[in-house]
This record gives structure tokens, sequence and C-alpha cells, in this order.
């Protein structure tokens, strides 16, 4: 199959979080089973640009229409990870992408549209015949009306298009007269069976147009999948996903068994492998060293969260975390930052009282070589969230041998089992979780988890090294990706 991917993130040259680690992971997943991926992404300048091999200028301008003009965009093809990837760099006075960081800009509806419509005019313009559209999120999701509008009645194209939503929480909704600059027809689609928002205060959504009008739509676990179908998880689009449930699935994320890998990994003090973890000793030793945390006690239990600082991470329990963990006798560290300023004023007050501690310390900033020295020094990792679509940290922590607490809510459910729990057989059982949302169920099992550290330390050596030997790779996950291609492919075309 040749199959695209349009989004916004795309790790390691353009990545905020898990949604740039699933779309190298995945598209790497599938060119190994032999299809032609390629991806499409606005060319930031506030990338990681050391990470593209070959990047060039492509001696084609693309052409593509917004607020009533016609304007040309750069392409730029270069190679990151491997697979081939076009930059769009528009040539707008507004700069769309331009602003030296990702997200978080006023006019991002306008960016992310204008980026939408020239994603697929690149594809059109460049004679690209791809099987398969697969977009991501919001800020792509503009792909699956405009194709079903632009597109197909003019059978410029045969794509089928998947949509995956990582998080319902971000639906992109803005006022409907901001959806004509990319072409779209608002009076068509500001419809509350269309793009209305659920809110109807003439707001249109991005998320439920592509809901509406792709042919596959998937999230990100199986858990999550149930849950976006009630009130709390579906943020007002319960009633879109179940009248399109035939085309909605939750598949469980995998993680890039090649980019987290303790054996070969780069950014470790010492590699180490399951067969031989002492050189987790020594991680933990170097982080330590790194942090100016005690050394004193190389059986004091390290405890790590890795995070973006927002509610659905649950941040007064990590906050919580913090000084329980100390009560217990453990150390613990934080890597953690926040687009929500008094999230972040609040961390930075907390990371300057223990500026100085022994024990704990808080890196309030996104670094990715620093995540890689604390899975792999961490001895358990924890999140707490309050709800989670899937949630990559716990399995990449499992990889490192850092065994994780967290709260059974969307993939988390799907992918941890508690220790204690003998309702489950015992192979599956990897870590320790909680169900309530507060401190209590966090207590209880942070509690289980040193106690079986402290008390037994043959056994819990024997769990470290079951996580780091568990297959949570893409290629469980990939083929039933690709089954769902295939089926709608053999499928009439047909938005529903
Ligand atoms: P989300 O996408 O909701 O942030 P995921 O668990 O799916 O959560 O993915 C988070 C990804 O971002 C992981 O690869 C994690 O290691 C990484 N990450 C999160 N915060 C930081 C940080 N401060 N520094 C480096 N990497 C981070
Ligand atoms: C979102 C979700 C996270 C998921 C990631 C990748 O950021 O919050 O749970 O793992 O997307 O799908």
């Amino acid at each position: 199959l040749h199959i695209i991917h349009i989004a916004a993130e795309m790790a390691p040259v353009a990545k905020v979080g898990g949604l740039g680690d699933v779309v190298t992971g995945l598209s790497k997943a599938l060119h190994r089973k032999g299809h032609l991926v390629e991806i499409v992404l606005p060319k930031y300048d506030c990338m990681q640009y050391e990470t593209i091999q070959d990047l060039k200028v492509l001696d084609m301008p693309v052409e593509s229409y917004f607020d009533r003009q016609l304007f040309k965009n750069k392409i730029w093809v270069g190679t990151v990870e491997g697979l081939p990837v076009y930059f769009i760099e528009p040539l707008h006075p507004s700069k769309f992408f331009w602003r030296n960081q990702f997200y978080g800009e006023s006019d991002d509806f306008k960016r992310f549209s204008y980026f939408s419509r020239a994603a697929l005019e690149l594809i059109l313009q460049a004679g690209k015949k791809p099987d398969i559209i697969h977009c991501h999120d919001w800020q792509t999701a503009f792909v699956a009306p405009l194709y079903w509008d632009l597109y197909v009645p003019k059978e410029l194209n045969s794509a089928r298009i998947c949509f995956t939503c990582h998080n319902f929480e971000y639906q992109g909704s803005a006022p409907a007269s901001e959806l004509a600059s990319c072409g779209l027809d608002v009076h068509q689609l500001n419809r509350p069976d269309r793009m209305q928002d659920h809110s109807a205060n003439g707001r249109v959504n991005p998320v439920k147009g592509a809901v509406v009008f792709s042919n596959i739509v998937t999230t990100v676990s199986p858990t999550y999948a149930q849950e976006v179908r009630g009130s709390e998880g579906g943020r007002g689009l319960q009633d879109t996903i179940n009248a399109y449930s035939k085309k909605f699935v939750g598949i469980l994320n995998g993680i890039d068994t090649d980019a987290w890998n303790p054996a070969t990994d780069p950014f470790l003090k010492v590699q180490y492998h399951s067969n031989d973890i002492d050189g987790k000793a020594e991680n933990k030793e170097a982080l330590r060293r790194y942090l100016k945390l005690s050394s004193a006690n190389s059986r004091q239990p390290l405890v790590a969260c890795i995070t973006r600082l927002v509610p659905q991470k649950g941040v007064h329990i990590i906050k919580h975390a913090i000084y329980r963990t100390l009560e217990l006798g453990g150390q613990f560290v934080l890597l953690g930052s926040s687009p929500v300023p008094e999230i972040q004023r609040e961390f930075e007050e907390i990371c300057d009282h223990f500026k100085t501690h022994e024990h704990a310390r808080l890196i309030l900033k996104y670094d990715e070589a620093l995540s890689h020295l604390i899975y792999a020094a961490s001895d358990m990792l924890i999140i707490p969230s309050i709800f989670e679509p899937c949630g990559l940290t716990q399995m990449i922590a499992m990889r490192y041998g850092s065994v994780p607490i967290v709260r059974k809510t969307g993939g988390l459910n799907d992918s941890v089992f508690d220790f204690d729990d003998n309702t489950i057989p015992a192979h599956y059982r990897n870590g320790y979780t909680f169900l309530k949302a507060n401190e209590q169920g966090f207590n209880n099992a942070l509690k289980r988890a040193f106690n079986h550290y402290m008390n037994d330390a043959d056994s819990w050596k024997q769990l470290v090294q079951k996580v780091m030997n568990l297959d949570f790779s893409w290629d469980s996950s990939a083929p039933l990706y690709e089954e769902l291609y295939h089926m709608s492919i053999a499928r009439a075309r047909s938005r529903d």
C-alpha cells in the first residue's frame, strides 16, 4: 500500500508528546512490512533539523488556496528515521510555522487548516495516488472534510481517509466563519450532523468533522475507545462517535523499540539488557550524581515521573507523590513542563523548595536525552492520570526495567496489570495500579510497590526482568491498522 501520514508532529524532528512517537513508530512498522510510507509535516522553525538527512527544496512549488487567494508553498523533502518526509513552508505573510513553538498560537485554527489544505494540494500536484491518507488529531482533521468536499467529487484521487484521535480533549473548535478560509463550505458543514460544535454557540469542530467524513476512525487504546462513547470521555462528541461506531475502533499504541532500547541507547551511562541488569544501578548512580542527589543508599528506590504537566496527567497526585515518596524513604525525580502558566508556576515553587534537597529534584523542561537516562535510572515510574488515551511512558518505562505505578484508565488499563491482583494470570502482572483518582488510591499502590522493592529484592529483580521482556513494539498493532486499511479499500467508497 501507499500510505501518507499528515501530522503536526513526528519524533524526533518535531515532537511535543506521544503523537510524535506514534507517527514515527507506526510509519516505521508499516514501512518494514513493505508499504510505501510518506509523511507530510509543517516546516517549523523550531524543529530538530539535525535529525533530518538530505534536506533539500523540491523544484516544485505547490500552490494552495486560502482566504480567497492562491499562495505558493516551498516544499522541502528529507529523510527522518529512514522515512521520506515532506515539509511544507507556506509563503504566506503570516509565517504560520515560524513562531518558535509548535502549538499555542492564537491563530492555530488558521495555521493548521492552511496546512491541511496545502498537504492535500501537495499530494495532488505531485501526482501522488496514495491508497490511504492517515491524519492525526484536530490539527489535520480538516483533511477529511476537505478531501470529501473538494477532491472526491472531481474523482481526482481515490484514497481512503483514516483519522486517529489521540485525545478527545483537544477538538480545535473555533467560530464557524473561520472554516471558510481553507475553502470549506461553512453553510453546508455548520450543521449538527456535520461539523457544528456540540456547544451550539456558532462554533465548528474539526474532530467532529473528521469522525463524520473519514472512512476509518481510530483512537489509541481499546479502553479509551469505550470511555469516549460516554459523556465524560467523549467531551461532547459521544453521540457522534456512537453514531459512527461501525467505523470506530481503539488500537493500543506501540513504542519504537529501536529508539527506546536500553541495550543500544546512546543517552545512557551504561547500556544494559534484561539478562544483565547491573547497568541499571550504574545509570541510577549517574543520574544521582548529575542531579546532585544523595548516593548513600543504593537500595533506596528512585521514583520518577516524565510528563507534560496538564490536568489530564493528575498534577495534584503528582505533587502529592513527591512528598509521599520522601515519607516512605524513596527518592523522587520529575521531568516535565507545562503549557499552562499557573501550573508551571506552581511547580517552579516546588522545584525551588527542593533545589538542594538530597532526595528530590524537579527538572521543569523538555529534555529528550535526560528522559532516556531517567527511564533507565528509575526503579518505578508513576502515571496517576485522570484520563489517558494510551500513554507511552508506562511502556517505555517497562522496556527500561522501571516498574509502572498507574491509575487504571484508558491505555494504562490495557497495558499495566497489578502485581497483587490474583484474578489476573501471573504472567500478565507487570506493575501497580489504582482506581480512584485520589491520594489514597495512589498511596496504596505506592506503598505496595515499596514493600515489594524493600522486602523481596529477588522477586523485584524478576519483575524488572519480566517487564523488560514484554513486547510493546508496533509489531502487534501495526497489522491491525494494515487490516483496517485493506478493509476500507475493499469497501465501496462512501463517507460512512
Ligand atoms: P502525551 O502524549 O499525553 O504527552 P504519552 O505518554 O503518550 O503522553 O507520551 C509522552 C512522550 O513525551 C514520551 O515519549 C515521553 O518520554 C515524552 N516526554 C514527556 N515529557 C517530557 C519531557 N519533559 N522531556 C522529555 N520527554 C518528555
Ligand atoms: C496523546 C495522549 C496519550 C497518547 C498519545 C499518543 O497525547 O494524551 O495518552 O499516548 O497521544 O497516541
